[in-house]
């Protein structure tokens, strides 16, 4: 398919529409009102429109780059993905289930940044900021607030060894996904690893990453790192674009064409999805709920029996 790629800028020397954008607009809207213009450290463009980041026309989200407080997706509820990103995903369950006889879903999709704001206080409290840091997203930083992210089937450390969780690590790639948190880069990514998140980034994209054996910020040539969010003189992460910034954002997520500005609100909506993550050898395991925890499991507590350690996200 060719995308025009009208937010998004195209990689220096590459073919027009060589990659089938994921988190930029299909639309015909010209970025006038980019209010931010540069270029990675491998040349790729970066736009940042109404306080949302594409890089070559991909939707960023990480430690360094941030999503305004009131982005949702086009109004996106919890737990749901982006049309195009549910579109790939329903066809990558259908493969599972066809070639394998497996089962894939989504236990984890768009989250507001509310819910992370609830999630990350919550694992702050009960692991210290900078634990948390390696795990769970500060507000504003998640990929699950894209709808581009989904934490599939289990956020147990052990779907890294199901038949399940193998087909995805090696299919993924085929249907526009990429696992976003892979083992030994959580100097690179921000995370530790996390074999069940995978992020929508498009077809030709995935295969790229997936070859390469690349992360997006080895890709694009960037960081996530809270440290260089505040370099960008954007100031401390506590003050963020995503903790002030209110205004409507008219480019949503890459399969939607919005022609006019709108005041939605965020959509507020509960979490109802929590995970653990650890590195392979830890001693100190944290074993995640196997069960998306109801809501009012994560209003309230944590139930005793969730964890080994209490507290974690996907
Ligand atoms: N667990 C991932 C990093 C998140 O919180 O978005
Ligand atoms: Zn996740």
């Amino acid at each position: 398919m060719t995308v025009p790629a009208l937010l998004g800028g195209c990689k220096k020397d590459a073919p027009e529409g060589e990659s089938e954008s994921a988190g930029a607009n299909d639309s015909e809207l010209v970025a006038t009102d980019a209010d931010d213009a540069s270029k990675t450290s491998k040349g790729y463009k970066i736009e940042v429109i109404d306080g949302v980041t594409y890089i070559d026309g991909v939707l960023i989200a990480n430690k360094t780059y941030a999503l305004p407080r009131s982005y949702d997706g086009n109004g996106l509820s919890s737990d749901q993905l982006t049309p195009l990103a549910q579109g790939a995903f329903d066809k990558m369950a259908a493969a599972a289930q066809d070639e394998a006889g497996l089962s894939l879903f989504v236990v984890s999709g768009f989250r507001s940044y509310e819910t992370q704001e609830n999630l990350y206080n919550r694992y702050v409290e009960e692991d210290g900021k900078e634990e948390a840091d390696r795990y769970s997203a500060r507000p504003g930083h998640s990929e699950h607030q894209t709808g581009l992210a989904a934490d599939v089937n289990s956020v147990s450390y052990d779907f890294e060894h199901t038949a399940e969780g193998k087909w995805l690590a090696a299919n993924c790639y085929r249907f526009g996904f990429h696992l976003r948190y892979p083992k030994d880069k959580e100097e690179i990514t921000g995370y530790r690893y996390e074999p069940w998140h995978v992020r929508y980034v498009g077809e030709e994209l995935a295969r790229e990453l997936y070859e390469n054996d690349e992360t997006l910020e080895e890709h694009f040539g960037i960081t996530s790192s809270y440290e260089d969010y505040e370099a960008a003189l954007r100031g401390p992460v506590e003050n963020d674009i995503s903790y002030n910034v209110q205004k409507p954002t008219p480019y949503y997520a890459e399969d939607v064409v919005i022609e006019d500005e709108t005041d939605e609100e965020a959509a507020a909506s509960d979490e109802t999805e929590r995970s653990a993550s650890q590195d392979e050898g830890d001693t100190e395991a944290r074993e995640p709920a196997t069960e998306k925890a109801t809501e009012a499991e994560t209003a309230a507590e944590v139930p005793a029996d969730a964890f080994d350690v209490p507290g974690s996200v996907g």
